[in-house]
Order: structure tokens, then C-alpha cells, then sequence
């Protein structure tokens, strides 16, 4: 006998239970098991009411086609969040959690038109000069040297001590970072995501990308820091200071992310042997089934209108759920026609402008890692795994592994190492970085 109910029920632990109650995509229910809160969700249509936060409310498009329609209309719908009416009435604690990423900033996320095609094209052909081969030979550098600084324990937390940390250095390289700007920026960004002391995180991160667009602006260099400047786009320091903000916010998490729910598969799934064509099937499966970026594109509509559904007002907050757009059951053929046909890039004209040096970072820092440790396993039981919580990201909280220790490589100390070079006592406001892992890493690559 079919045990499937007739009526559709909330997830355990869900407060949709109490009849009338948005659904909330924050806590640990959701965390432990997103996918029974999309199937609940598909029970409203294509699209449903949900909460990110406490007393944030949002409509949560499910479905692939519904998704589509929504993101390549943007007549309809805008990125602009200076329309969010909700938050513009007051509704929305400004300190809520999801504010921070959902408030307007200068950049190409939160643009249209004119605007929006000025700043992205900065952005793209800026991108679009990376070298590939620099790249790769970058992301081995720094996948050396964290390898270098766990390798003799044989064990390691693959999420803090390697893909959290491989996408942060490999950015402070492409957007040319000197030691001291480095170090901050490290600093920032890690605790911002952190969440431990966030604004202050933030006030480093802000301060040290502000120094970095004034010395690239005497001191331009081979970077992506000097191209955005150089673009006909003509930013201003404002736009520079915003752009490269939202740069590494938007890559530095999703790629830690990709990696590590890459490899959580890898080592999770028998089917995978430590091969290279295999890792990019795995990757490919990864964003299928368990996006890093599993809800965003925060739009708002233009004029009242019925959409997928449910009926929205100009200025409501409506977004993507890329994870359960993608499995979507309706999707199979389209899965099976194209393995790139899934959304965690999102689509149309703010989809990800950055999806293949992502890509490729992901796949060289995952394939040295498994050359260099070839024996690598799950050090607990898979069940014992958990995921951050939040609505937008999807990342475990570690990912505990054991393998074969190895001799240190050159420079690596077994030990933690002592600092390299101390901040000053802060005198700004600024927060001290006892250890500068930018500088560490710098004197690691000339040693
Ligand atoms: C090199 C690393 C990356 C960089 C520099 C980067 C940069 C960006 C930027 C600038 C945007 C905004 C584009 C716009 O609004 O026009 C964006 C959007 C997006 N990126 Fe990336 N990204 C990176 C990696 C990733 C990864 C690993 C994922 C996950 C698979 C991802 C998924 C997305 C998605 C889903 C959006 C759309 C977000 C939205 O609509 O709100 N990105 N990315």
C-alpha cells in the first residue's frame, strides 16, 4: 500500500503545523533535511510563503519553470532591494541575520538596466583576463600549503582547515593583495561568514578594500583589482570598494562550499575511486543535488501582479530556491538530456558571472588534494554530519577526514606556527589579526 499521505504534512519540528505559519527556512530542522521542506513547499504550487528569519517574510519559487520565467523577466521583477517594502515599512529588524545580504549596496547584484549591464561588464571582462593556467597553478600553490600545515597529523577538518580557507587565498592572488591588505582581508571575510563579531569583520574587510582600490589606483598591477578599475565602466571608488566587496562575499563562500560539498560526496558515495573524470561528475552532481547556494535572487515586483500562483504586491521579496528548482520532479528528461542544465548558477542576466574559474579552482584544489592524499576517508559516521543552518547557503558545519600522514612539504611546521608578524595594538577601530595567514602563506611561497 502507497504510505504517502493524502494531505501534505510539514517536516517534523516544522512550525507550519500551526495552521497559518509561514514556513521557516532557518533552524536546525531545516538544516538536518532541506528536502522535505521543498516537498512540502511544492504542496502550495510553484511557488509558497516562506520566513528566512524571524519575521522575514519571503514567496519561495520550487519550481524549475516557474524559476525560469521569473529570472529572465526582469521587466517584472527587479534586483533593485531599495523597493523591499517590508523593510522599507519598518517590518524588518535591521539587525536581523539576512539583512545583511539582502540590503541595496552599489553593485551589479542589486542593479537593473543600464546600470546593471554597466557594472557586470565590469565585472565579466574583468574575470575574463584571469589566465586559466595562473589559476590553476595558484589554486595548487595554496592546496600545497594547507596540505603543508595538516599533512603530518593524518586528520583533518577538510571544511576549516582547506576548502573555507583555499578560496580566500586564491582571491587575495588574483585581485593582487599585498601582505598587510591580505591579512585584513582574510580577517574580515572569515568573520563575517563566521558570524563571531560580524560588524567588525566587516568594518576590517570594508577597510581594507578601501586601501587596496587607493593603492591600486597609484600602484596599478597584473590583477583583477587594477583591470575593474581600468574598465570603461569608469567606477568610482565607491562602486570599486563595492564590487570587489561583493566579489569576494559572493565567491569565496559558495566556492568553499562547492568544494566541500564535493568532497562530503566523494568520500560519501562508494561509486566515486579518486579519479579526475570522476571529480567533475561529482562536481556536476553537487550542484544538481546540493547547490552551495541553495536559495537566493532576491527580486522584487515591479507592479502588483499574480505570479506561479500566489498573489504579490510591488516591492514583496520573492526568491529562487536553486536546490529545489533542481529537483524538481518534473526535471528528469532535462537532467538526463544536459548535465549543466540545472540552476545553482542561477539564469538569465544575473546568473553567475564567474561559474567557470569557480569551477575550475574547485576541481584543482579537489584533485591535488586527493593526489596528495590518496587514502583520504570520513573520519566519523556519516550520520553524525551537520550542516550550517541559514536559508541561503548550503555548507556542512566540518567535514572531519583521516588518511596517511605524509612528510611536511617544504616550510610546513607539524606545530601551529608561531606569528609571523603581529598587528599592532588597534588604534581605529580595526580588530588585531594575531596570525596574518596572507603573510604566512607569502613567506611559505618563497622559502
Ligand atoms: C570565482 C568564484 C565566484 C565569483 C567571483 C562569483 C561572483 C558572482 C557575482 C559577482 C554575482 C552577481 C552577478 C549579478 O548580479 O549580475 C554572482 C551571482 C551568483 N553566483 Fe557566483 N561567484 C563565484 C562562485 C560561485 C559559486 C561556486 C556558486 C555556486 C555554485 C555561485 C553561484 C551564484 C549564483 C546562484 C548567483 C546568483 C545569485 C542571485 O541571483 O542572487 N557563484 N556570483
Amino acid at each position: 500500500m502507497n504510505a504517502r499521505p493524502t494531505t501534505p504534512v510539514p517536516p517534523p519540528g516544522c512550525p507550519a503545523h500551526d495552521s497559518g505559519a509561514r514556513v521557516p527556512l532557518y533552524g536546525p530542522e531545516f538544516a538536518a533535511d532541506p528536502q522535505a521542506y521543498y516537498s512540502y513547499l511544492r504542496s502550495f504550487g510553484p511557488a509558497a510563503p516562506v520566513e528566512l528569519a524571524p519575521g522575514v517574510e519571503a514567496t519561495l519559487v520550487t519550481d524549475y519553470t516557474a524559476a525560469l520565467q521569473l529570472l529572465q523577466d526582469p521587466a517584472s521583477f527587479r534586483k533593485d532591494s531599495r523597493r523591499w517594502r517590508a523593510f522599507n515599512e519598518g517590518h524588518v529588524a535591521p539587525d536581523s541575520p539576512v539583512v545583511p545580504l539582502l540590503v541595496y549596496r552599489p553593485n551589479c547584484m542589486f542593479s537593473d538596466g543600464a546600470e546593471h549591464l554597466r557594472l557586470r561588464q565590469a565585472v565579466t571582462d574583468s574575470m575574463a583576463r584571469v589566465d586559466s593556467r595562473r589559476v590553476t597553478r595558484i589554486t595548487e600553490q595554496v592546496s600545497n600549503y594547507l596540505i603543508s600545515q595538516f599533512g603530518s597529523r593524518g586528520s583533518a577538518d577538510l571544511l576549516g582547515n582547506y576548502a573555507r580557507q583555499l578560496p580566500l587565498f586564491v582571491f587575495n592572488e588574483l585581485f593582487g593583495c599585498p601582505a598587510d591588505i591580505g591579512d585584513r582581508v582574510l580577517f574580515g571575510i572569515s568573520g563575517m561568514f563566521d558570524g563571531v563579531n560580524a560588524e567588525q569583520a566587516a568594518g576590517v574587510l570594508f577597510g581594507a578594500v578601501a586601501e587596496l582600490v587607493a593603492l591600486k589606483r597609484t600602484r596599478p598591477g597584473d590583477d583583477v583589482t587594477s583591470w575593474l578599475m581600468q574598465h570603461h565602466s569608469k567606477l568610482t571608488d565607491d562602486e570599486m570598494v563595492h564590487q570587489l566587496a561583493l566579489l569576494l562575499a559572493a565567491g569565496t563562500e559558495p566556492l568553499g562550499n562547492l568544494i566541500g560539498n564535493t568532497l562530503h560526496r566523494l568520500l560519501t558515495h562508494d561509486a566515486y575511486a579518486h579519479t579526475g573524470g570522476l571529480i567533475d561528475e561529482a562536481i556536476d552532481a553537487t550542484l544538481w543535488e546540493n547547490p552551495p547556494m541553495s536559495n537566493l535572487a532576491p527580486h522584487y515586483p515591479a507592479t502588483d501582479m499574480e505570479f506561479a500562483g500566489q498573489q504579490l504586491r510591488a516591492g514583496d521579496l520573492v526568491m529562487v530556491s536553486f536546490a529545489a528548482a533542481n529537483s524538481s520532479p518534473s526535471l528528469a528528461a532535462e537532467r538526463q538530456a544536459s548535465s549543466r542544465a540545472h540552476l545553482a548558477w542561477s539564469a538569465g542576466s544575473h546568473a553567475c558571472p564567474s561559474k567557470d574559474p569557480a569551477r575550475q579552482i574547485s576541481m584543482a584544489a579537489i584533485e591535488n588534494l586527493l593526489n596528495e592524499l590518496p587514502d583520504i576517508q570520513l573520519a566519523v559516521p556519516e550520520e553524525s554530519l551537520t550542516w550550517r543552518p541559514g536559508p541561503f547557503n548550503r555548507g556542512l558545519v566540518v567535514l572531519p577526514s583521516r588518511f596517511t600522514p605524509i612528510e611536511p612539504a617544504r616550510g610546513a611546521s607539524p606545530q601551529p606556527q608561531p606569528p609571523v608578524r603581529e598587528e599592532q595594538a588597534p588604534q581605529d577601530g580595526r580588530a588585531p589579526e594575531r596570525v596574518g595567514r596572507w603573510s604566512q602563506f607569502l613567506n611559505w611561497l618563497t622559502k
